[in-house]
Parts: structure tokens; sequence; C-alpha cells
């Protein structure tokens, strides 16, 4: 496997990135002969759209929910698939709900339920993670870290390859504009701003090391992840869209202030994700699954005016103060990281690598226009997350 040079890493990540001893190398199964894969996440946003892909391509898919027994992990999933829009459309009888935790030893399961799972499977698709801008590395280590180990642990015992889902944040942000491929160095974890980034980062270090022992494995970093481009079904809670609410909500919107972004449709993440772990010429490899272009302030607010919103341009300190002025504003709890992000230039990534493993199964630049931003706005419009641009117009 092609793997980042680990670069100085200190205190704690140098504990945690120490793989343990029990996970070693085996020869995976062709995935093109694989008919029942392991995923992790599937109640969360990527993880439902993985679990459509995945059973369009006619998997039986084994998801791990925590829930008290089966059928309450069902009705998890299925919710989850119903607020993304997903349920309609699918036929579930090739789901099997296994409960469990990524932090428990064999993955929360009873040894029978394990060994049996560990028997079926010939993938895992590793989604789960404890997604937190707010809370510190330490917080995030059992359900990012540890878990990692757990999982790997199953990819042993089963003889499965691992496609694990990282992010583009593992990468340290930087001054200069040249764009970080899928091989670049990564880290060091301690100039990573967010825990979050952090512990994604050890686990990612986890699974290179696991590869370079042997065990089959491919890294997904798919940038910030937004709605389907074709339902807009999207998850509300990510930085950028709490940014847009909070906007809209005090009625203005900053004047040169800095916010780059990576952001990508996540049908193409899913479906980029399981047609590269359908690929023999794709295991041991780094992905990237991210858009050409960088989605800027002055963008940002384009779209929004495309998409029928009047907001008024002020400075940011006035933006700010509007927004400290109601405690309600979708913005207040991530001011400390608008703060943080404002003082660094954001990276941009390649995923030149990439496509070339994409091209021939016709995969498209997955970019934001104005058409698929729109789809986004009533989607969230749909759900009573966002006012009607119609209504709050007053047209
Ligand atoms: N969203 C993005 O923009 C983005 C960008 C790049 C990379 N990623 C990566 O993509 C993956 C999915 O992100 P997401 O946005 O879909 O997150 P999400 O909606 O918060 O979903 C997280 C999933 O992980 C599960 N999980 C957390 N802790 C668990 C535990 N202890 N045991 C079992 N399951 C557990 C959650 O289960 P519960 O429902 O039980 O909590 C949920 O299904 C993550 O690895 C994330 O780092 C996301």
């Amino acid at each position: 496997m092609t793997s980042p040079t680990l670069s100085e890493v200190t205190g704690e990540f140098a504990d945690d990135v120490r793989l343990h001893d029990d996970i070693t190398g085996f020869a995976g199964q062709d995935p093109q002969t694989i008919s029942e894969v392991f995923l992790t996440g599937a109640t969360g946003f990527l993880g439902a759209f993985l679990l459509r892909e995945l059973l369009a391509h006619g998997l039986t898919v084994h998801c791990l929910v925590r829930a008290p027994d089966c059928d309450t992990g069902l009705k998890r999933l299925t919710e989850n698939l119903r607020t993304y829009e997903l349920l309609d459309g699918l036929d579930l009888d090739a789901v099997r709900v296994v409960t469990g935790d990524v932090t428990q030893p064999r993955l929360g399961m009873p040894e029978e339920t394990y060994t049996e799972l560990a028997g079926r499977i010939g993938a895992i698709y590793h989604s789960a993670a404890k997604v937190n801008f707010l809370t510190i590395y330490k917080w995030l280590r059992r359900a990012t870290v540890d878990a990692t180990h757990e999982i790997l642990r199953l990819a042993c015992a089963a003889g499965a390859t691992l496609h694990h889902v990282s992010t583009t944040a593992v990468f340290e942000p930087r001054a200069d504009r040249s764009p970080r491929t899928e091989i670049d160095p990564t880290g060091p974890p301690q100039s990573l701003q967010l825990g979050y980034a952090k512990s994604k980062w050890v686990a990612e270090q986890l699974v290179l090391k696991a590869g370079r022992r042997g065990v089959p494995v491919t890294i997904h970093r798919p940038g910030q992840v937004w709605g389907d481009s074709r339902s807009g079904a999207c998850q509300e809670n990510d930085f950028v869209w709490r940014f847009i609410k909070g906007s809209l909500q005090a009625g203005v919107y900053p004047r040169r202030f800095r916010l780059s972004m990576n952001i990508v449709p996540v049908d193409y993440v899913s479906a980029a994700i399981v047609a590269l772990s359908r690929n023999p010429r794709a295991i041991g490899g780094i992905f990237h699954q991210v858009s050409p272009d960088v989605l800027g302030p002055e963008e940002i607010l384009r779209l929004l005016r495309s998409a029928g919103y009047e907001l008024t341009e002020v400075s940011i300190l006035k933006w700010m103060k509007a927004i400290a002025a109601d405690v309600t504003n979708s913005m207040v709890p991530l001011m400390r990281v608008m703060a943080e992000s404002e003082k660094v230039e954001m990276a941009e990534f390649s995923d030149v690598s990439t496509r070339e493993f994409l091209v021939d199964a016709g995969f498209t630049s997955p970019d934001i226009d104005e058409a698929v931003f729109s789809t986004y706005v009533a989607y969230f419009v749909r759900q009573g997350v966002l006012p009607d641009p119609a209504t709050v117009n007053g047209a």
C-alpha cells in the first residue's frame, strides 16, 4: 500500500498509533465474488447511502446497529432511511441487523454471532465514527480509534477486506495552495485543529499499518459530504449548513471572511466508495472523494441568492453580534470553530489517482452548482430546517 510518511508524532498519539500484535495479514477474497458484507454507521448520514449502494450491487448487508434488540435496530435503520428519503426505493430483504457497538470487544456481539458473521462476510465498510467538531480527542478515542482495532480484528477473523472511511481533515491546513494528493503526508496530529481530525488521523494510521502487515484495506477520504445531488436529502448538522441556517435566521451574511470547503454530494461519495471496493486493482489504495472546486463564502452567498434568499452583507463583527443576540441561532454552538477556521487556510485536494479508477465507470465531476444547491434547499424546506425562500422574502 502506498502510504504517507509518518511525520513527527508525539505524546498520546505515539501510543495510540501502535497497532496491536494480533492484527496480522491474510489474502483477501476477490471483491467481485463477494456476496455478503458488513457495514457500520448505517444509522448515520453517509452510512444510509452506502447501504443503498451496496444493496444496488445485489449484496447482502449485515449492518451493525446500536440497539437493545434486532427489531429496535431495524426500526432505527428504517427511520434513518426515511429521513434521507431512501426508504421507498429500497428492498430491505437483503439487510441483516446485528446489534452491537464498535467500542466493545467483538464489536459487542455474542461470540456465536461474531463467529457466524465472520464466516459469511467478504468485505467490511467501516463508516461509524464519532463525528463531533466540538469535543476533544480524548472523548473521541474510543469510538474512532479503539473501534478501528476491533474492526481490524473482525477483518482478520473473517478474511474480509476493510474499506475504511476516513476524511480529508487528516491533512494539516497550510498556506500554499498546491492540492494534497492521495499519497501526500498527512498530520502530524498535534497540528490538526479539531479533536475529530486527530481521531480520524490516528484511526487511519492504524489501517495503514494493518495494510503494511498484509491486511487487505482501502482508505477513502471524502471532503465535506453534502446531500444527494438528485433528491437533495442531506444532514443538517454540518458546519456549513449550520452557518447557512444561522445566517438566514439572523438575516445577515458576513463580508470578507475565510471559509473554503471542499464539498461533495453523498451519492457520489457512496457510489465511488462501493465502485472502488469492487475493483480488485484498488485494494491497498488510498482514495479521495472530493470536488474539483472549493466552495468559498462568496459562492455560497451567490447560491443562496440564486435559491431565492435575500441576505444583507455586513461586517464579520456585526454578523457575530447578530448571531450571538439569539441563543436559538443554529451557529451559536459553533462560533468557536468559526473563529478558529478564520485563522487557517484550508488545504485543497487532488483526486487525480482516484479518478483513474473511476473513469471507466462513468463517474462525472461532483460539482455543487445552482441546480444541485436548489435541491438541497428544497429538501431542507420540506424537512422544516430552512424557511421557504418565498415566505421569508414576503413573496
Ligand atoms: N459527514 C461528512 O461530511 C464526512 C466527511 C468526511 C468523512 N466523513 C466520515 O464518514 C463517516 C460517516 O459520517 P457521517 O457524517 O455519516 O456521521 P453520522 O451521521 O454522525 O453517523 C455516524 C454513525 O456512526 C455510528 N456510531 C457512532 N458510534 C458508534 C458506536 N460506538 N458503535 C456503533 N456505531 C457507532 C452512529 O450510530 P448511532 O446512530 O447509534 O449514533 C452512526 O450510524 C465517519 O467516519 C466520518 O468521519 C464524514
